[in-house]
């Protein structure tokens, strides 16, 4: 199916960890080995809160939530450990770990000539890419190391449009955090979210599975 003749997208940003492969459940699991260290039973509705969120300010979290106090430099050391377990269990990604519904969506975008950005909070977000084979797809990535603010802040999304050469109101981006989404509507964007209805009402529209995505969805919203 064709983009709308009267739509306004010209871009779209995809979020990586849970949305274009099911890295965030790694992270859950890193944060848990830390968190377990410290006493703290890391929980699922814990986990929703670290989604999209920096390293740093992921670990600074879990520490108050484990009534743990501590020096910035054990602080950086836990954080340093947790990406080490991360980066082990991103070593066995492969192009078949790309969730279902990405490259047909992906596809459709390029013949439409729609622009696609990665928009992602994570610093390890070209070596997952390159992992699943998806390193030179993009025309712009946007990642951990390009940012100082993480989601719920706007700048990820701001800066990858920028890159487009794209406005704020041409963009749209899919999601799967409630940080996510509350940066995207606060980049003045359109978004889509990916997961429970209850969890993300904010966005313009929500889906269970990435296998639902289309460019139908892009015309839904795009008024
Ligand atoms: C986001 C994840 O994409 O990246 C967060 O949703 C993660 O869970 C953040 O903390 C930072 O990732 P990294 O790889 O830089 O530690
Ligand atoms: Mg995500």
């Amino acid at each position: 199916m064709p983009l709308d003749i009267n739509s306004k997208i010209k871009g779209v940003i995809f979020d990586l960890d849970g949305v274009i492969v099911d890295t965030a459940k790694f992270h859950f699991n890193s944060w848990k080995k830390i968190a377990s260290e410290w006493n703290y039973e890391l929980k699922y509705n814990d986990n929703e809160k670290l989604k999209g969120v920096s390293r740093m300010d992921s670990v600074l979290k879990i520490a108050e939530w484990a009534e743990i106090n501590l020096s910035s430099e054990e602080l950086e050391h836990a954080a340093n450990r947790k990406n080490e377990i991360y980066t082990e269990l991103c070593a066995k990604l492969t192009p078949e770990h790309i969730l279902p519904g990405i490259m047909s969506l992906i596809n459709q975008l390029k013949a439409n000539n729609i622009c696609i950005a990665l928009g992602s909070a994570s610093k390890n977000a070209r070596l997952v890419l390159k992992k699943i084979g998806l390193l030179t797809l993009f025309d712009v990535i946007v990642d951990g190391n390009d940012v100082s603010k993480s989601k719920p802040n706007p700048e990820v999304f701001i800066k990858a449009a920028k890159q487009m050469n794209l406005l704020p109101k041409n963009c749209v981006v899919v999601e799967d955090a409630p940080a996510g989404i509350i940066a995207a509507l606060s980049a003045n964007m359109k978004v889509i979210g990916i997961g429970k209805s209850n969890e993300l009402h904010t966005a313009n529209l929500v889906i269970e599975n990435s296998k639902n995505l289309s460019i139908d969805l892009l015309n839904q919203i795009s008024g």
